[in-house]
């Protein structure tokens, strides 16, 4: 039996959020409900955050409340403080992520919190999400490369790792934001968080800015991580991360874990449509 590798569809988030053009909710909602049908088990749709700061994800609530949820698929959403928590809660989110960084300088262009702020205004999100039952999943940004820092130390990927695995993250993601991390600095890093967390409970999140989001997932592969997050079409980029270009697309991710021999359990040809239909959108 070939050994599954999943990916994490994360377009309708980190894809969509930096496009310059307001897209309508509807198409939106038309993008997650044919990726809805393509097998993902988990789907990143929605982003409580400040309608000032990323206008695009203002209608986040519209958006859960108008797609169509398959059974067994998980809807996700960011929440970077109570308010976004709530928010998602309300909107009857699945699950909701908080979002930190390795790097300072990323830490307060994205969220406008140094590292040890952010994390202390993460315990109560966590906290309400385990009392309601909502999983909560944990994102690393910058861990090898950071826009305004430079080159991020493997030991500080692994000491926000560690604090967001106390607060009962029940995984992490890896973020190469401003996809500069190369198979080497990808090892590195991991090497550092496995001491911290098991492979089993780290995702891999590549942007493929320098083209070696496909590497740096072989890379994590030999390491143990069986989890990549991807976006339809390849769009995608952080408005904090100058220069970030679009997350590694998802179906360049299904076809090189299957040229590897790994299942996906997705649906080709729905994926291929819905990559198309995010293309369209970034087009028009
Ligand atoms: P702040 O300005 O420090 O906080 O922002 P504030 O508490 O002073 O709030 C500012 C305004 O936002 C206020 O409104 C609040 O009410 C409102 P005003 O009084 O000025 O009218 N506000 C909210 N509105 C809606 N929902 C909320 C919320 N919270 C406050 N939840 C804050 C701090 C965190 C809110 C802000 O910095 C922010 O929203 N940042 C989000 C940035 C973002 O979304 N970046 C992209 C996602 S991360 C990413 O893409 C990386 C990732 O893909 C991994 C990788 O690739 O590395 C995950
Ligand atoms: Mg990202």
């Amino acid at each position: 039996m070939p050994e599954t590798v999943e990916i994490f569809e994360v377009g309708p988030r980190d894809g969509l959020q930096n496009e310059a053009r307001q897209i309508p909710t509807a198409e939106k909602i038309a993008l997650v409900d044919c990726l809805s049908r393509a097998g993902f088990r988990r789907i990143e749709v929605a982003s409580f955050v400040s309608p000032k700061w990323v206008p695009q994800m203002a209608d986040s609530a519209q958006v859960l409340a108008g797609i169509a949820r398959a059974p067994g698929v998980s809807y996700a959403a960011l929440t970077p403080n109570m308010r976004g928590f709530e928010a998602a809660l309300a909107a009857r989110a699945d699950e909701v992520a908080i979002f930190g960084s390795a790097s300072e300088g990323f830490s307060k262009a994205n969220i406008n919190a140094t590292i040890a702020e952010s994390l202390e205004r993460f315990v109560p999100v966590a906290e309400a999400a385990q009392a309601a039952g909502v999983p909560v999943r944990g994102y690393i940004s910058c861990v090898t490369d950071c826009p305004y820092d430079g080159p991020t130390p493997p030991e500080a990927v692994a000491r926000v790792a560690a604090a967001l695995r106390d607060m009962g993250c029940y995984e992490i993601s890896l973020g190469d934001t401003i996809g500069q991390a190369r198979p080497e600095s990808v090892t590195a890093m991991l090497e550092a968080v496995v001491q911290e967390v098991p492979a089993a409970r780290l995702a891999g999140h590549f942007h493929d800015t320098a083209h070696r989001a496909l590497d740096n997932i072989e890379a994590s592969l030999a390491l143990g991580l069986r989890v990549f997050d991807a976006a339809a079409g390849g769009l995608g980029g952080c408005p904090y991360a100058p220069g970030a270009a679009g997350n590694v697309a998802t179906e360049a991710v299904h076809d090189r874990l299957s040229a590897l021999g790994y299942e996906t359990g997705l649906d080709r040809a729905v994926l291929m449509r819905a990559a198309e239909m995010a293309r369209a959108m970034r087009a028009a």
